[in-house]
This record gives C-alpha cells, sequence and structure tokens, in this order.
C-alpha cells in the first residue's frame, strides 16, 4: 500500500508526464505546419512515449492500493520560435523532468517504499538516455546554424531516431 505522501508525490509526476505529451505534441504541429516532416514525426513519437510514461504510472498507483487521480492539464506553448529554441526547450524541459524523477525516488526513501524505489530505477534510467538524445539533438541543430541543406538532412535524419527509440521502446 502506498503511503499518502508518496501517491501524491506520484500524482504530481502523472500530471508532469501528461503535460510533457501535451508539449510535445504541440511541439510536433508546429513542426508539420513549418514542413517539417521528420521532426512532426520525432516529436509526435516523442508524445506517445511521454504517454507511456505516464500510463505506466497510473498502473503502478492502482495496483498499489492508490488512486491515479486525471487532472487537467496546462496549455502548452502553440509556438515555438525556431528549430533552435524548439530543442532547447526541450532539452531544459527533461532536465526539469529529470529534476522531478529525482525528488520522487528521495520521497521512497524518505518513506521506506522500496518496492516504488525500484519500480523507478527505469524512470531514472530513461531520464539518462532522454537527457542524452536531446543533448545530442541540440548540438547538431546548433552545428547547423542557417545552413538549408543541413536542415534538410537534419530533418530526413531525424525520422531514423525515432525509429530506434520506437523499437527499444518497451511498452507499458
Ligand atoms: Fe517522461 Fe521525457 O520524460
Amino acid at each position: 500500500m502506498l503511503s499518502k505522501k508518496l501517491e501524491k508525490a506520484l500524482n504530481t509526476q502523472i500530471q508532469i508526464e501528461a503535460e510533457s505529451s501535451q508539449i510535445y505534441l504541440s511541439m510536433a504541429s508546429w513542426a508539420e505546419v513549418k514542413g517539417l516532416e521528420g521532426v512532426a514525426g520525432f516529436m509526435y513519437g516523442h508524445s506517445d512515449e511521454e504517454r507511456m510514461h505516464m500510463l505506466k504510472l497510473v498502473k503502478y498507483v492502482n495496483e498499489r492500493g492508490g488512486h491515479a487521480k486525471i487532472s487537467q492539464l496546462k496549455a502548452p506553448k502553440i509556438d515555438f520560435g525556431t528549430l533552435p529554441k524548439m530543442f532547447q526547450e526541450l532539452y531544459e524541459h527533461e532536465i526539469f523532468v529529470s529534476k522531478s524523477i529525482n525528488e520522487l525516488v528521495h520521497v521512497t526513501l524518505e518513506e521506506k517504499d522500496y518496492a516504488t524505489h525500484n519500480f523507478l530505477q527505469w524512470y531514472v534510467a530513461e531520464q539518462i538516455e532522454e537527457e542524452a538524445l536531446a543533448r545530442t539533438i541540440l548540438d547538431k541543430i546548433n552545428l547547423i546554424g542557417n545552413d538549408k541543406g543541413g536542415l534538410y538532412l537534419f530533418d530526413r535524419d531525424i525520422q531514423q531516431l525515432t525509429v530506434e527509440s520506437a523499437a527499444s521502446d518497451p511498452g507499458v
């Protein structure tokens, strides 16, 4: 059985993952309208992954005798300015999510809930990967700058990242 404190903290994380999915969906739509099909495809996939992160938490909370609460979400931005700005935002958002997961892990230790501590290790590992991926993309996009040819190749190549991440997706 989850303690009330941990249940509340897990519910906060559910909301954060759901909001992440919305933010990335909005980024996907923005990129699609700009004609960046590869980036849009990547972001649609990333949005799905965040929904999967959320669902995994929902099911865990309910399985452990808590109640996963589905709450209202903050509306994401509609316009992301430029591609470097969008990926900078994505990177910073993943750092924010990592901090939130770390705090959650801290609560499991305070509450001496080692089952949840163990469950959250998947998220700890996932955040390392997501931060690394976001940093790699950001480095590439900053390198390209205003080079249109580079941007064309980037938009084509980022689709491979989608395929790879989809293949390694463990599902719910
Ligand atoms: Fe679910 Fe990208 O953190």
